[in-house]
């Protein structure tokens, strides 16, 4: 009997590959960091593959699909799959939007005190030989206002833990219901401008869609508090990157902490020269818990898919 082929182009946790080769029925070839080139020849060869964030499946991958039937994200987001290309060819795109869900909040936690209390110039400084304390004065969290834009499964998580520092917190998110906020102790705002205006720490956990490109330019940072911070753990592209050199550069901004950008990795990106601007390389999702929670998930969903039994998809 001929094996269901699955390709994997991005780093996906053993956990996942086992599950997928337990099955016996399944052949698992990886290739990460394969070329757009060598996947569009190959892709039509396999049932099914398994990305992360570091492949991205456009239109033209999907000309001829050949025996392609499902396109699994390893994780939350699907913006770099060409979804609408995907389902005129019938193939079923499928993402693990559960697995990794604390790891994206524990690193916007991290972010957030990182962005406060600069500690990661403070940290290259003492390595450098300085001992300069009063050049890493901070700001406190309690008692401040941290607006959550997104208070989906991330966004609710940071609510949470942010209320044990002593936060006001609201949040702007036009597809959850009051009751859920409250039922958070958060403040749900009609518009995104109250959020903007009234909160010191700003975080978002949205998708990049056509709503959240730039949903943050120089007229939304306009009307932000002077000396407000910023996280970014979703998405590159929902804060104009532009916009946001310009306002970190004039202090408008006082620190920003971004782990995601509009293009990745980052080279040139001129965000990177600034002090007050701390930057991970897309590791939101990085913790072993996490890994493995998308893993496991995808490759449950692949294998029940695979052989017709129901499964959840995007
Ligand atoms: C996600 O959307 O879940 C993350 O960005 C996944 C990743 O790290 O590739």
């Amino acid at each position: 009997m001929e094996k269901f082929k699955v390709l994997i182009t991005d780093h996906i946790a053993e956990e996942g590959i086992k599950i997928l080769l337990d099955s016996k029925d399944i052949e698992v070839e990886e290739k990460p960091g394969i070329s757009h080139e060598e996947l569009k020849e190959i892709i039509g060869n396999y049932d099914a593959i398994i990305t992360r964030s570091g492949t991205t499946i456009t239109a033209d991958l999907l000309e001829n699909p050949g025996k392609l039937k499902i396109i699994g994200r390893a994780g939350v987001g699907l913006d770099n799959v060409d979804i609408e290309a995907a389902s005129k060819k019938g193939i079923i795109v499928m993402n693990a939007p559960t697995g990794n869900t604390l790891a994206a909040t524990e690193l916007t936690m991290g972010m957030m005190l990182a962005a406060a209390r600069k500690i990661p110039a403070a940290h290259i400084s003492l390595k450098n030989g300085e001992w300069n304390r009063k050049k890493f004065m901070g700001i406190q969290l309690f008692n401040k206002t941290l607006g959550i834009v997104g208070l989906g499964r991330i966004g609710s998580n940071v609510a949470i833990r942010a209320k044990s520092f002593g936060m006001k917190i609201v949040a702007y998110d036009p597809y959850i219901k009051k009751s859920k906020a409250e039922s958070l102790g958060v403040t749900l705002l009609d518009n995104l401008e109250d959020l903007l205006k009234i909160s010191d720490v700003i975080t978002f956990h949205t998708p990049l869609t056509k709503e959240t490109k730039n949903m943050i330019t120089k007229k939304e940072i306009e009307l932000m508090k002077d000396g407000v911070i910023l996280v970014n753990c979703a998405r590159g592209g929902i804060i104009n990157e532009n916009d946001l050199y310009d306002a970190l550069k004039s202090g408008k901004v006082f620190t920003a902490a971004i782990d995601v950008f509009e293009k990745e990795p980052p080279k040139g990106n001129k965000l990177l020269e600034l002090d007050n601007l701390f930057v991970t390389p897309h590791i939101g999702a990085n913790t072993e818990e996490g890994q493995k929670g998308v893993a496991v998930i995808i490759a449950e969903q692949i294998v029940n898919a695979l052989h017709g039994k129901s499964y959840i998809n995007a």
